[in-house]
């Protein structure tokens, strides 16, 4: 790993095993982008011929020069100057000109990489993991300095980018747009992947062909959102899971975003993700600054699981922060799906006795015990125990759990709060309404300003005294709405385009308070289930809650789906009853565990409900996950087959020393008469002979090659496995 700066072309390379990344100083002092791909001799000129030649109807940087910005690949491109792509920032001036042109001025070469204040970011463990670059460039007419930073990581093929803007004139101006990385690739000949959804439905993988004209999704919920995640890959078309080039773009950031290809006339794509400019503008006083976020982008030449097995090391390695980073994730029982709000302490104690009884680790107390929050009318924002609910409190409940030997944990959801509450009553200013006008309610319940920062300090006083004064290991931090009337009252008019941003600054602030006073909390983050399943989140929260759909078929699309992005060791995902709440449909309780192995695990349903088969059942489930949640959770996972493709999904996860690899299959529909079904594995070391569930014993070479049957020897057809059903191979070199 390293960067380079050759001196007299000036040309930045950076560049480790797998990538390099090529940076030059065009004609005019732009910033340019000239190469980004497979690793390449760092000794290498490279030369952009893209932008040179006169051409007819483009305008050059000067008469007299060969050079057009229409042709350029550039790095962080402005408005107004003869590029008429997209522009990577905007800056509104006092004069009323939004035209700017950032020059190069100097460069930093050091080792390891600086955090970013107040956002996440990823970071290094030892300095020798990482080098980061930062190129200064700056408009002295609009007085900006803008630092673009880079870093390149050792052991992984990924660059991580972000932004910094200084406002080093005299006069404020305003940031209209200011995206976190913009990359030209000169190659129209990419397909784009993105992961949508909505409530219960979650990261579906969607590919579509990037044409000509624009390729985009966003979010402008206030939130990163269910409908669409901020991680994108461009890909070439016959680049699958197993071989071909691929890139990877993951936003570390939890509010509106935009992420945007732009193919031009001449062949070339412009891609840029960050914060959605839609509503942003940011007022930059003289010697302030702003911070955009980052950008993690990943590149490989060895397909889908590679790039994200690539990702999912980053994120548990350089992203994380926890005191469960890389350890295995306690096996939790949450009495949501069990009780909703309807509970006493009775209950909740005979819910958790069952629970220790079965070998469960942590009982998960959710919404429900405070305020008058009895339905979800009313409640949110009075963080104070409901006595008649629980007459010793969370410190006399959590207590009790613990003296079952179990780790106790809460849900709170403090971004919100209803009409229905002594905080509303005193504090009718503190939530996000545009004025004299009606506000939008979501599950009867609004959004607390979080740009004020006394809004925070009242949540964090009010929890801390919740948390300190009880025993909990664990916390869901829940958000339950999507913000509207984006509108901050008591801020003037001139900031109201910067409260989206401030608002989830002021979550991040929130977290990083109580992460601070309580280190040894493990923190769940959850928005009605995925709907702020983000890199940015994973900062605060290691693990989030995938989805309110417990649905045994539907986790199969939903955490398949969200492999492609994050790693195992962050989906929630538990057995919960059958039939199902979201879907009514009935899988028996294997199949419904063998989906919920392949995440945090844990259980959401009343154990004392289920049959006395099925409850010797969730033991033996529970005792199977302790002996494998290592290899479950950080496993290298191979995605083989698609449930969005095929009948039978599958996907597998090997160990590190390629020893021991657990397959998983699924069958949607059974299919009578089925021809023959075979499923490829991969990971394996193919000189070692792997014992199968105690059995057969095939070499790795064969199992890859020629994959394993999915019919059983001396079985009829009616005899097979039914609809949604499952099946778990141990496999043991
Ligand atoms: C959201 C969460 C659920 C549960 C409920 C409680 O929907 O996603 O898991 O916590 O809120 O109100």
């Amino acid at each position: 790993m390293g960067i380079k700066f050759n001196e007299k072309e000036k040309q930045f390379h950076l560049f480790n095993s797998k990538i390099s990344y090529v940076i030059g100083i065009c004609l005019d002092g732009e910033i340019g982008q000239l190469y980004f791909g497979k690793r390449i001799n760092e000794n290498q000129v490279v030369l952009d011929y893209q932008s040179a030649g006169l051409r007819p109807l483009c305008c050059n940087v000067k008469e007299e020069e060969n050079y057009t910005k229409e042709l350029a690949l550039l790095e962080y491109p402005a408005f107004g100057n003869g590029d008429f792509r997209d522009p990577a920032y905007e800056v509104l001036q006092e004069n009323g000109s939004r035209v700017t042109n950032l020059v190069y001025d100097n460069y930093r070469i050091y080792d390891s990489k600086e955090g970013i204040l107040g956002l996440p970011a990823t970071y290094t463990n030892t300095d020798d993991e990482a080098q980061t670059l930062e190129i200064i460039a700056k408009d002295d007419e609009a007085g900006i300095e803008a630092t673009l930073y880079y870093t390149i990581f050792r052991d992984y093929p990924v660059i991580c980018r972000h932004v910094r803007i200084k406002n080093i004139g005299t006069k404020e101006f305003k940031i209209e747009r200011a995206l976190s990385c913009n990359l030209d690739i000169p190659d129209i000949d990419y397909e784009w992947m993105h992961f949508e959804g909505a409530w219960g439905r979650e990261r579906s993988p969607i590919t579509r062909d990037i044409s000509h004209g624009i390729t985009e999704i966003e979010s402008m919920r206030g939130h990163s959102s269910a409908n669409y995640n901020p991680f994108i890959i461009l890909k070439k078309k016959n680049t699958d899971e197993f071989k071909g080039e691929a890139m990877g773009f993951s936003l570390v950031y939890s509010g509106n975003f935009v992420a945007r290809a732009q193919a031009d006339t001449f062949g070339k794509i412009r891609f840029s993700i960050g914060i959605n400019p839609k509503w942003f503008s940011w007022p930059l006083a003289p010697q302030e600054c702003f911070d955009t976020p980052e950008v993690i982008i990943t590149y490989t030449q060895d397909g889908l699981n590679d790039l994200s097995q690539n990702l999912h090391k980053l994120m548990n390695n350089n992203l994380v922060r926890s005191c469960y980073k890389n350890k295995p994730r306690p096996i939790l029982l949450n009495n949501w799906e069990a009780t909703e709000m309807d509970f006493t302490e009775e209950k909740i104690l005979n819910i958790a006795r069952k629970g220790k009884e079965a070998g469960v680790e942590l009982f998960v107390l959710d919404d429900g015990w405070f305020g008058a929050r009895n339905d979800d009318y009313a409640g949110l924002g009075d963080w104070v125990v409901n006595t008649d609910k629980l007459p010793e409190g969370i410190t006399g409940l959590s207590k009790k759990i613990n003296d079952m030997g179990l780790k106790f944990g809460l849900w709170i959801e403090p971004e919100m709060t209803n009409e229905d509450s002594d905080m509303y009553r005193a504090h009718p200013d503190w939530v996000l309404a545009a004025p004299n006008r009606k506000r939008t309610l979501g599950r009867h319940q609004m959004v607390l300003d979080y740009s004020k920062p006394e809004v925070v300090d009242n949540l964090y006083e009010q929890l801390y005294k919740v948390i300190s004064t009880a025993s909990i290991d664990y916390i869901k931090w829940d958000m339950n709405r999507s913000i509207t009337e984006c509108f901050s009252q008591n801020h003037d008019a001139r900031e109201q385009g910067t409260i989206y941003h401030k608002y989830i600054l002021g979550v991040y602030s929130l977290y990083e308070r109580l992460k601070a006073a309580f280190p040894n909390i493990l923190f769940e983050s959850c928005a009605s289930g995925g709907a702020r399943f983000d890199a940015g989140m994973l900062y605060y929260a290691p693990q989030a809650w995938t989805s309110d759909d417990t649905d045994g078929y539907e986790r199969v699309k939903i955490q398949y789906g969200t492999s492609f992005g994050y790693p195992i060791a962050s989906m929630g995902s538990h057995v919960s009853a059958s039939p199902n709440l979201q879907t009514g449909r009935s899988m028996k309780i294997k199949d419904r565990a063998n989906i919920a192995y392949f995440g945090t695990f844990g259980y959401e349903l009343d154990l004392n409900e289920i049959s006395e088969e099925d409850f010797a059942e969730v033991k033996e489930q529970i005792k199977f996950m302790k002996e494998n949640r290592e290899l479950f959770q950080y496993g290298t996972i191979y995605r083989l087959q698609s449930p969005f493709d095929h009948n039978i999904a599958s996907w597998m996860v090997v160990s590190e020393d390629k020893k021991k690899a657990i397959l998983t299959t699924y069958k949607k529909e059974n299919v009578p008469n089925m021809g023959i079904e075979k499923v490829k594995l991969a990971g394996l070391n193919p000189d070692y002979q792997y014992t199968i569930n105690g059995k057969a014993q095939m070499y790795g070479d064969y199992l890859m090659e020629a994959g394993i049957s999915m019919s059983e020897k001396n079985k009829f057809w009616f005899e097979s496995d039914g609809d949604h059903s499952s099946r778990i191979y141990i496999l043991e070199a």
